[in-house]
């Protein structure tokens, strides 16, 4: 019985996540949940901080709209702060419009955090070779340029246009403290790990976007696979993200390669 209701839902969660890719879900779940797609009694005293607020304020401007993802921004900033002593840049794979890293930059600039922030996508709406979903297309940028202007007024922004696979050889640090996961295609991310990885500084942190969300059943059991050779747990929040932190050990990251990169 167990088992069966089990198999039910992930059956209709494969069905539902199909017709939401060609198209014709009819159900909109953004319109009927609450932000970041859960609510807790429990205190959120972060919401009402001023830091968080001008960031998730930045996230919006730079995006051109809300996401409602405001325990997810939470978040990141946790990670943000747990590495700022760390030496090594801030890299995001798959940047769309920008709402996270808007609020990374203005997080920097809030704290006079020096470190650089590495911006990898193809800043462009997604075509039908399977880059990307495409129900998930409104959270990608039309155009370089357009994503180039929202983050003007940071000096600490590197921007890196193109595929990964041939924009991370020559654009990615040397040393790295934080990484967030968002290209939305598992395969492709667990290769850019396997080749940035071994960047990686002690105590750093990666942050996996789409680690726990619905859906994405077959990249929630990679990651954790990926993860667990490594010897490493992922914390899966509420909100959909996965925690990979802090890195104590990095020796077993070294000889990580991906032949994606060779
Ligand atoms: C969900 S969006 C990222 C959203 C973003 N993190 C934000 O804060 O809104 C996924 C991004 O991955 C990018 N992407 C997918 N495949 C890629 C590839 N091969 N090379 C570079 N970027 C890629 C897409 O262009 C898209 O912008």
């Amino acid at each position: 019985m167990r088992h069966q209701s089990k198999l039910a839902i992930r059956l209709h969660a494969i069905l539902d996540r199909l017709l939401t890719r060609a198209g014709l879900s009819s159900v909109d779940h953004s319109a009927e949940l609450p932000p970041d797609c859960f609510d807790t009694p429990h205190l959120k005293c972060w919401f009402d901080d001023l830091t968080f607020q001008q960031c998730y304020q930045s996230s919006i401007t730079a995006a051109g709209s809300d996401y409602r993802i405001p325990w997810r921004v939470h978040q990141l900033l946790w990670c943000l702060n747990a590495t700022e002593h760390l030496d090594g840049d801030l890299v995001e794979l798959g940047t769309g419009k920008g709402f996270m890293m808007a609020a990374a930059a203005s997080y920097f600039q809030q704290t006079g955090d020096p470190r650089l922030i590495h911006l990898f996508d193809l800043f462009r709406k997604p075509d039908f070779s399977g880059e990307g979903l495409l129900d998930l297309s409104k959270y990608y940028a039309s155009t370089p340029n357009d994503v180039m202007q929202a983050f003007s007024r940071y000096s600490n922004v590197c921007f890196h246009v193109g595929d990964v696979r041939q924009t991370l050889p020559s654009g990615a640090p040397d040393k790295i403290s934080f990484l967030h996961v968002d290209l939305n295609n598992w395969r492709l991310e667990i290769d850019c790990m396997r080749f940035l990885m071994p960047r990686m500084q002690q105590g750093s942190v990666i942050l996996l976007d789409d680690f726990a969300n619905r859906g994405f059943d077959e990249a929630f059991d990679q990651h954790t696979m990926f993860f667990r050779d490594l010897g490493l747990s992922i914390l899966t929040t509420p909100a959909g993200q996965g925690i990979v932190a802090p890195l104590r050990d990095t020796n077993c990251l070294k000889n990580l390669s991906s032949a994606a990169f060779e």
